[in-house]
């Protein structure tokens, strides 16, 4: 099956951190008005809503979501309506039934209309107990602790179902946290990433949630947006794998974080406050294998420790001087 041309896109959970900006990157793409944006909830200034069509949609509802589908004559769908990790903790059944209803409803709507595809990002909270910490690698026990890691390896199960069952041209990369300057993070893990940056420019200060030494795998904005873009476009004939590509970029631990932030503000101060998110990233990799993605798709991220620190407190230092920290 050869990968078809896409000519109309809908993002599903379009006002969140990535999808913010993956619709504006989209739309310069393919032009404002084939990138249809959707969220649960309304737009607000400076929302997806200003640049090109915008729909209010619950992904868990079926028939609302194939309405979306048949009145804007989509045929590729960008999915990444979620409950992310510490959200998804404090109230695991709203977790299972957006991530998991609202991704098998657009997987069902792709089998029932034919559409060209649906791609849906994995995490790396698929990973937990049992797998190697560093260098996870592709193909691994997954024994995610969390019921958002639960959700991301049913979707992923999922995704490969629909492609081997249905002929479903479904596609999946596992991010690790995203950090960025633009949409606040939802409620994950690895928001104090993003966050220490803020507090770093607006307070010269920040209590992380989690330990000095805990490492994770992070990612910068522009390249989650690249690599998004990239396996989109990859021809499908040339995809081994489908819903569940891992994807490196940096790994570091707090303590490596804020010293790569001091090299900017020197004066800055980390406190540690370790919470009930401190489980959930000891249960997740410090580091990924993501030799599949660079074979099959040439996935290739850009940005280091030290680039993306350098670009973070940058763009976060014009906008406090503006009084426009938070937007
Ligand atoms: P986010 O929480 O910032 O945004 C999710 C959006 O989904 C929100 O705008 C929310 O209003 C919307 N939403 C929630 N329930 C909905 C429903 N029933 N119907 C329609 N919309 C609904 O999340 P994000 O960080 O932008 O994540 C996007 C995707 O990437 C998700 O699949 C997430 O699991 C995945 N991911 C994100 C990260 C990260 O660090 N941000 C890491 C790994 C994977
Ligand atoms: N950044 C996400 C979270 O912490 C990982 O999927 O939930």
């Amino acid at each position: 099956m050869a990968g078809k041309r896409i000519e109309r896109v809908l993002v599903t959970g379009s006002e969140g951190q990535i999808g913010s900006e993956l619709t504006r990157e989209l739309r310069k793409r393919y032009g404002d008005d084939r990138v249809v944006a959707s969220d649960i909830k309304d737009s607000s200034a400076g929302g997806s809503g200003e640049t090109g069509p915008y729909e209010r949609l619950d992904v868990t509802d079926h028939a609302a979501f194939k309405s979306v589908v048949d009145t804007q004559r989509i045929d590729t769908i960008v999915h990444l309506a979620a409950i992310l990790s510490a959200t998804g903790e404090k109230n695991p059944l709203p977790a299972w039934k957006v991530n998991v209803t609202g991704l098998i409803n657009a997987l069902e709507i792709a089998r029932e209309c034919g559409l060209t595809q649906v791609l849906c990002p994995s995490s790396i909270a698929v990973f937990g107990a049992g797998c190697p910490r560093e260098n996870t690698p592709q193909e691994t026990v997954l024994r995610p602790t969390t019921i958002y890691g639960i959700t991301k390896v049913t979707g992923e199960l999922l995704s490969d179902y629909y492609v081997r069952r249905f002929g479903v041209d479904a596609r999946g990369l596992r991010y690790p946290g995203i950090i960025s300057a633009e949409t606040l993070p939802g409620g994950g893990t690895t928001d104090y990433a993003v966050d220490i940056y803020y507090k770093a420019v607006e307070k010269k200060r920040y209590t992380c949630f989690v330990k000095a030494d805990t490492r994770l795998p992070m990612m910068y904005m522009p390249d989650c947006i690249k690599g998004t873009i990239d396996l989109m476009e990859a021809g499908f004939d040339r995809l081994e794998h489908h819903g569940d590509f891992n994807v490196g970029s940096m790994s570091f631990t707090v303590q490596e974080l804020a010293d790569s932030i001091r090299r900017h503000i020197p004066e800055f101060e980390v406190a540690y406050e370790p919470d009930y998110r401190q489980a959930i990233a000891d249960s997740w990799p410090a580091s990924i294998d993501d030799s599949a993605a660079r074979r099959e798709w040439n996935w290739s991220p850009d940005y280091d420790l030290e680039t993306m620190t350098a670009d973070m407190l940058d763009i976060l230092s014009k906008r406090n001087a503006l009084g426009k920290l938070y937007g």
